[in-house]
């Protein structure tokens, strides 16, 4: 909507990772030239960790995509795996027939096919997206899929992408075989402020972009503090800047401009935690004070002892909610409006010319 505005071929925030718009740090690049020497040893498991939206995905996109000749690359996405559906999957990942076959059957059938691709030159990766959710015996299953071999050569390399929590589950005791077999491993910190100016150039410059800098150092202080240098944080503000700005005729941003969105995303961004519904007991639940004895458990069963704190809490997030709900629907008018006004501007011009 606003490409044309800023002379734009394309939109610089989009959500997908995409290696096209791959922006290399400092950091990035040390990460890079490891993981790929990782990749250049052909066996065992890369490990790459990060927080949520901090670039795991898009740095293995973009470390495949320099590599596509010559691997062939499964990607699972599907974390919650039973060993048995893991195998399964990667055989269905590696264009195999599946259906209706025993595990023994599915390794088999992988095995073959490792073997013809490795005949062919070529080899095969394993990328494990969101690997901190898998369990304990399907990682184990993972680390026997590694073991395939011929000549001495191993057959299947891994990449384990996954939140910080997958740290200490690599950590555990009984992880060490799998340890054992790690060639290289990487953790994403969000970008410093430095980081997050060049990463929106760069993003900005690469959707062609090519006026002066659209932004005050003041504005850029303001984005960094509220995305913390989170990559998809930054994607979806900066989204909603542009946007704004086209709106708005903005030709410079500064701070008053970028808080005035700020404030807009941060109502919408208000997600609750809602993992672990809160329940009352069954037993004990009266319909006019929720529970006979005030007490409130979690889905698994657990009392929480702070009813009160907790009845606030939901109370204000309700409020929140409601608020940032309104927010929306007058935003959604607003926009709607200017885009008439552009609109009716843009026929009035046609019909003069
Ligand atoms: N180095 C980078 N260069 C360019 N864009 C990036 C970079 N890192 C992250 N992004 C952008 O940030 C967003 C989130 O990236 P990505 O999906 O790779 O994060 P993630 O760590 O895999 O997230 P999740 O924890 O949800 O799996 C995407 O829009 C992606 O394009
Ligand atoms: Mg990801």
């Amino acid at each position: 909507m606003y490409e044309s505005y800023y002379g734009l071929d394309s939109k610089p925030f989009q959500l997908t990772p995409d290696p096209e718009f791959f922006y290399a740090s400092k950091l990035h690049k040390r990460a890079m030239s490891y993981l790929q020497y990782g990749l250049s040893q052909a066996e065992g498991f890369i490990v790459i960790t990060g927080g949520i939206g901090t670039g795991k995905t898009t740095i293995a996109n973009s470390l495949l995509d320099n590599m596509k000749e010559d691997i062939f690359a499964a990607q699972i996405v599907t974390p919650k795996l039973t060993p048995d559906e893991l195998v399964k999957m990667v055989g269905a990942k590696f264009d195999l027939d599946v259906a209706n076959k025993s595990k023994t059957e599915i390794l088999e059938a992988l095995e073959r096919f490792l073997n013809q691709l490795s005949q062919q030159g070529k080899r095969a990766l394993l990328v494990v997206d969101e690997a901190q959710n898998l369990p304990l015996e399907t990682i184990e299953e993972l680390r026997m899929l590694s073991n395939f071999q011929k000549d001495g050569r191993p057959l299947l390399q891994s990449f384990l992408l996954g939140q910080e929590e997958l740290q200490p589950i690599l950590r555990a005791p009984n992880m060490e075989q799998l340890r054992q077999r790690i060639v290289a491993s990487c953790h994403l910190a969000p970008l410093n402020k430095v980081e997050a100016k060049e990463y929106i150039e760069f993003r900005l410059n690469h959707a062609g972009y090519e006026g002066e800098s659209l932004f005050t150092e003041e504005a850029y202080t303001a984005i960094h503090e509220f995305s913390l240098g989170i990559p998809r944080r930054m994607n979806t503000l900066m989204d909603r800047v542009l946007l704004f700005g086209f709106l708005e005729e903005v030709e410079t941003f500064d701070v008053e401009e970028v808080n005035i969105v700020i404030e807009e995303v941060k109502s919408e961004m208000y997600i609750p935690d809602n993992k672990m519904p809160l329940r009352t007991d069954a037993s004990n639940y009266n319909e006019q004070d929720g529970a006979k004895d005030g007490a409130l458990y979690t889905a698994n069963g657990t009392k929480i002892n702070e009813t009160q704190y907790y009845r606030d809490m939901l109370h204000d997030l309700v409020d929140a909610l409601d608020d940032a709900l309104k927010h929306k629907i007058k935003l959604t008018q607003y926009i709607d409006k200017l885009l008439k006004r552009k609109y009716q501007a843009y026929v009035r011009l046609k019909t003069e010319k």
